[in-house]
């Protein structure tokens, strides 16, 4: 798909843009409606191990034999306490989510152990939703019953590929038939299941993409994560790639497959409501939800990331708070005995930098971001958005007003490009 020419938007339009930035709103920041209680609040937990590295993933992850869980298990648990005393007043944990590397990995007694831990902290929702990712494996399918008696309740599985020779391109260990009848094991045990599969691989035709995710729609499921091969620095297919060797389709096949998949999912009753992301209604992810909305979220584990809003009821005002820790597990471990957190950097965001965290992730939602409630929150309009930007990518039909003025929504062909969008209307 070519991409479109940046159309300049009339001078109607424009005008009609700068008078909704101006318009006098309820609550600016002097008088800002903050209420820390009502936004979705979420903790990341992060296990770095996997069997094998995979040749097209950066995540951090690590190839080790001889991990102590017992050793990690402590030193998650200093960190998630120290992590809890960052944000004194917090709402109950509404979503937990074991993420990696690969997470299926860890002794199900040590996931009951974080689990009881966090309640212990932070409280629960009634209905929180605990995830777990899990590879694709026998072993693995075995390990998730433990999950679930543990209190995992949902569980989102790296099938990667139904296909034996894509897997085998992007170095997997398992086959498709081995994907499946592991599918089969934890759909048994969790009403909640997700699958992600990777496309967009050199020289995928539409119709073998078309036939998987046939097949893929066909499992009854309620959530699939679909994402495009992208070659990431630091990978070994990003070596290859420079090497001179094809390891991704081209941008446009890529488009023309990512259109195929809005249309089917859309069909078979998963519609996106999110880039790379599908579900029947009612069975969205609530945790990344949490990050997409810019809500507050604690990251503990090595190389994990958290952001919050802190409320400071005397200034009347809300700061966007970040932390990153170690990434390396043994640097992290010395970290968290010498400190009792693995925490390198922590920043807190001006106000702009956190109207573009919630632009940069609302916008990929299917139902957009609400200019109201950044505005309470980040302050005037003008100080983060270029008006002018916005109407020329609602000329260009990547984005659409909405009728109440204040929200806009990213297009299925402005999704696609959401990079350039950004760089345009953001300040
Ligand atoms: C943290 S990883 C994986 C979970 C689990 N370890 C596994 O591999 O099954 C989350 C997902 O990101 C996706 N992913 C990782 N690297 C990717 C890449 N370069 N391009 C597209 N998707 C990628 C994969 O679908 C993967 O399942
Ligand atoms: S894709 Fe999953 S299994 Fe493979 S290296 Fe990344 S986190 Fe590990």
């Amino acid at each position: 798909m070519p991409n479109m020419p940046l159309a300049i938007a009339p001078m109607h339009l424009r005008n009609c843009w700068h008078a909704v930035l101006a318009k006098p709103m309820a609550g600016n920041r002097k008088s800002m409606v903050f209420d820390q209680a009502s936004r979705p609040f979420a903790l990341y937990l992060h296990w770095p191990f996997c069997r094998a590295k995979c040749p097209y993933c950066d995540f951090n992850s690590h190839v080790s034999n001889d991990v102590d869980s017992k050793i990690f298990g402590d030193a998650l648990c200093t960190e998630m306490a120290h992590m809890a005393s960052l944000m004194p007043s917090r709402p109950p944990l509404s979503s937990l989510f074991f993420g990696g590397g690969t997470p299926s990995l860890m002794p199900p007694i040590l996931v009951e152990r974080l689990i009881r831990h966090a309640e212990d902290l932070f409280g629960f929702t009634n209905d929180i939703e605990i995830t777990a990712e899990a590879n694709p494996t026998s072993v693995e399918a075995d390990a998730m019953l433990g999950f679930q008696k543990a209190g995992v309740n949902r569980v989102s599985m790296g099938v990667q590929s139904l296909d034996d020779a894509s897997l085998k391109f992007l170095g997997r260990e398992h086959s498709a038939a081995d994907a499946l009848h592991a599918l089969d094991k934890v759909k048994k045990a969790f009403d909640r299941v997700s699958i992600d599969l990777i496309y967009a691989l050199p020289d995928q035709s539409p119709k073998a993409w078309q036939a998987m995710l046939g097949q893929a729609l066909s499992l009854g499921l309620g959530h699939l994560s679909l994402y495009q091969l992208t070659i990431e620095a630091g990978t070994v297919f990003h070596t290859r790639q420079r090497r001179g060797e094809v390891m991704a389709l081209d941008n446009d096949r890529a488009a023309d497959l990512y259109e195929m998949t809005q249309q089917m999912t859309h069909a078979a009753g998963l519609p996106a409501y999110e880039i790379s992301n599908h579900a029947a209604p009612g069975q969205e992810c609530q945790h990344n939800l949490t990050y997409w909305r810019a809500g507050d979220w604690l990251g503990v584990g090595p190389g994990a990331h958290g952001r919050f809003a802190l409320f400071d009821p005397a200034e009347n005002l809300a700061t966007r708070n970040a932390t990153v820790t170690r990434r390396s597990p043994a640097g992290w471990l010395d970290a968290v005995a010498a400190k009792g957190h693995g925490i390198d950097e922590t920043q807190i965001d001006s106000p702009a930098d956190w109207a573009s965290e919630i632009v940069m992730m609302g916008l990929r939602l299917t139902n957009g971001i609400d200019l109201g409630v950044i505005k309470n929150l980040c302050g005037p309009c003008d100080d983060w958005l270029d008006g002018d930007g916005v109407e020329q990518a609602i000329a260009a039909g990547w984005l659409r007003r909405m009728p109440n003025q204040y929200r806009l929504i990213a297009s299925d062909d402005g999704r696609l490009r959401l990079n350039h969008i950004l760089s345009t209307i953001l300040r």
